[in-house]
């Protein structure tokens, strides 16, 4: 025992030894730097991602401003490092918005960051992230000297100016304690691990390729496609192994989450897959998109091979990438089956690959029943689904279905699938008796203004629909907005008519709900509108299912009597569940609007959690004594999405377009299942 204890006594002091010999020896930089008795603060921009920095301890000046929304936070108290250093510093309240000196130091990723919103700051929550930080007042410690000079993972970096140290991203040196790490001899056996220092991003090589599934590597160029399935093979280093595996910000990640089989991963960890703009896809027409092909027996082998040639087209024209558009294609003829998900092949050209081997299935023309297993199965993350991209569904008819295809689509509608139909060689006159669902085409798209549905004559003129179909899939702001029928949802408005709204504001407010009302089409299969007035008593002034009509909505919210009374918001809440939400079909999305100008005089906790829990995406808007810590518990998570306060009646108005943005980014953000 007291031997090992001495050997292994004499091998630290020996490790020592040499971190301290090597340290000397291999970096007059950074001897320099000791014997200055002061060290100067480094500064930082407000967008400096701690992830960006390796220094596992650092001080730094922050400028002014760095409260912006624009600078992203994940996190409360232990931040996730993709979060921007200082506007995580102004949320934990080190630092107010003029900035100035913090202390930074990394400690290890977490599951389950939470958002919150602090000092003026939203924070969002995040499931997991590599590393993490916590930030104190910038009081360095005695007997730890700070580096003068910060570390930064890439050379890209946009606050990697001269002067600084850049590294990383290089191969690791062989010898712990020779990387640039400006760190004192005082400090050197604190902060100076002897194994897994964190320095570099492991270049791919044969001999780490034991931690190869466990850091996205950069790929050369051109060979994407044998990356194994991208869902299934990343997972998340630990801050041991790779505390500053952030290579690049591309900034093409947008707030909001790509979804992956291993959970939710914002989309920085994705681009690493392929660092070739080349093969990134085009950033305008950011859709995912599932081809549904008629392999039923009666549309014969040469027209098969046309249907393949028109698809190998489409994926050329659309330039299919990870941050573009992505394809999948399902093969129907009795039964439908999925021939490559939106995962499976991530550009263009090993797409046309892929399509070229696609086989002939054979059987009916089972088309209703393939988009009802669209709709279930294939937008589903574990596929590939973005949760950031509209859904589109293009179906490709020879002649007519077999089956039924009405309700399939309006399903397939009402969980947000834009579905287009082509029908190529449709039924001739003499033909019609044999068609299960005349006009099949029409009723199963959106409202026919012919955006969703397109008829073509002959297979061997299906080359001129290219051009103008990818124009109509990649017209993503009408996707995603699409009044015709992408928004069906059910929307309940709460409506405040306590006493101190006062007769004239109360009309303001139903001015509001109707300018918000008119922005959906309102049908029985598409948006349907609900209100409830409540003071300390609640009063159901219309259900879902009372009008079909734009004109008899606008209408009843015009005519709505102003009530005035108390403000019992919580008890609104519930019922509004009970004699609104209850009644909304399984399919829709649930939306409640919620306006009042004071704080509630019950509790509103519960209430809103219990509409959480149901998922009835809750919506508050504040106006003049509005409580704003009371909005955001009604509002859904992330309160910034969800939570609005106006000054005055007034300026009511300046909130729609905001809303209406928000509730389209939202169809798009919450995929099915
Ligand atoms: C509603 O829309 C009308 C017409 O665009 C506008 O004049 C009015 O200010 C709006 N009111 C509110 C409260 O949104």
């Amino acid at each position: 025992m007291g031997i090992v204890v001495l050997t292994m006594k004499a091998s630290v002091i020996e490790m020592f030894l040499v971190l301290l010999v090597t340290g000397i020896h291999s970096n007059k930089e950074m001897t320099k730097k000791i014997k200055r008795p002061k060290f100067t603060v480094p500064q930082i921009n407000c967008d400096v991602k701690a992830g960006k920095i390796i220094n596992p301890e650092f001080v730094v000046k922050c400028p002014a401003g760095c409260q912006d929304p624009k600078y992203h936070v994940y996190g409360t108290d232990i931040y996730a490092s993709y979060s921007s250093v200082c506007a995580a510093a102004v949320h934990s309240g080190v630092l107010d918005n003029s900035g100035g000196r913090i202390l930074v130091r990394k400690v290890a990723g977490q599951s389950g960051y939470k958002g919150s919103y602090a000092n003026g700051v939203q924070s969002s929550s995040l499931p997991r992230w590599r590393e993490s930080f916590v930030v104190s007042e910038g009081k360095p410690q005695k007997g730890v000297t700070y580096p003068s000079t910060l570390t930064y993972s890439s050379a890209k970096s946009p606050a990697a100016k001269a002067g600084e140290t850049t590294t990383a991203y290089q191969k690791p040196s062989s010898v712990p304690g020779t990387t640039a790490q400006p760190v004192t001899l005082t400090q050197a056996p604190r902060t100076t691990p002897v194994e897994g220092t964190p320095t570099t991003l492991p270049k791919p090589s044969p001999s780490v390729d034991s931690t190869a599934t466990s850091s996205p590597r950069p790929q050369p160029a051109g060979h994407r496609s044998q990356e194994p399935d991208l869902g299934s093979t990343i997972t998340y280093p630990s801050s041991k192994n790779s505390p500053c595996a952030n290579p690049g910000d591309t900034d093409l990640w947008k707030p909001g989450m790509v979804l992956l089989d291993a959970g939710f991963v914002p989309r920085e960890e994705l681009s690493t897959q392929s660092l070739d703009p080349m093969f990134q896809g085009d950033p305008n027409c950011k859709v995912d998109l599932s081809f549904l092909i008629d392999g039923s027996a009666s549309i014969g082998k040469r027209r098969f091979r046309i249907q393949k040639q028109f698809l190998a087209d489409i994926a050329q024209a659309l330039d299919i990438g990870p941050a573009g558009p992505l394809m999948g294609v399902v093969q129907y003829g009795d039964n439908p089956a999925t021939q490559f998900n939106l995962k499976t092949h991530m550009n263009s050209r090993d797409l046309k690959t892929a399509i070229e081997k696609i086989t002939q299935r054979g059987g009916l023309s089972n088309v209703g029943r393939a988009i009802s297993f669209v709709t279930k199965s294939f937008f589903s993350k574990a596929n590939g689904n973005r949760g950031g991209a509209p859904n589109v569904a293009v179906v490709m008819v020879d002649g007519w279905p077999t089956d039924k295809v009405e309700e399939a689509s309006r399903l397939a509608r009402e969980s947000g699938i834009n579905i287009f139909f082509i029908t190529i060689e449709g039924a001739v006159e003499n033909e019609k008796q044999y068609v299960t669902e005349p006009n099949f085409a029409n009723k199963a798209a959106c409202r026919t203004n012919g955006f969703y549905s397109l008829s073509v004559q002959s297979w061997f003129s299906l080359h001129k629909t290219v051009q103008p179909l990818v124009k109509r899939i990649c017209d993503t702001e009408r996707l995603a907005c699409s009044k015709t029928c992408f928004n069906s949802a059910d929307i309940g408005f709460v409506i405040d008519g306590s006493s101190s709204v006062g007769t004239g504001n109360f009309r303001t407010v139903l001015q509001f709900v109707a300018n918000l009302s008119k922005e959906f089409e309102i049908s029985e299969t598409d948006t349907r509108i609900g209100a409830v007035q409540y003071t300390y008593e609640q009063r159901l002034e219309f259900g879902f299912d009372t009008y079909s009509t734009k004109a008899d909505i606008l209408n009843a919210i015009k005519t709505v009597g102003y009530w005035s009374g108390g403000t019992s918001t919580g008890a609104a809440i519930n019922f509004a569940l009970e004699q609104l939400f209850k009644k909304s079909k399984p399919n829709k999305r649930k939306l409640m609007i919620l306006l009042t100008d004071g704080r509630s005089y019950d509790d509103i906790r519960i209430p809103a959690m219990a509409a959480h829990h149901k998922g009835v995406i809750t919506y508050a808007i504040g106006i003049v004594w509005a409580a704003q810590d009371e909005l955001e518990v009604i509002a859904t998570h992330p309160a910034k999405d969800h939570a609005f306060f106006v000054d005055e009646f007034d300026n009511l108005y300046k909130l729609v377009p905001t809303v209406i943005q928000n509730i389209c980014t939202e169809f798009n953000s919450r995929p099915r299942n």
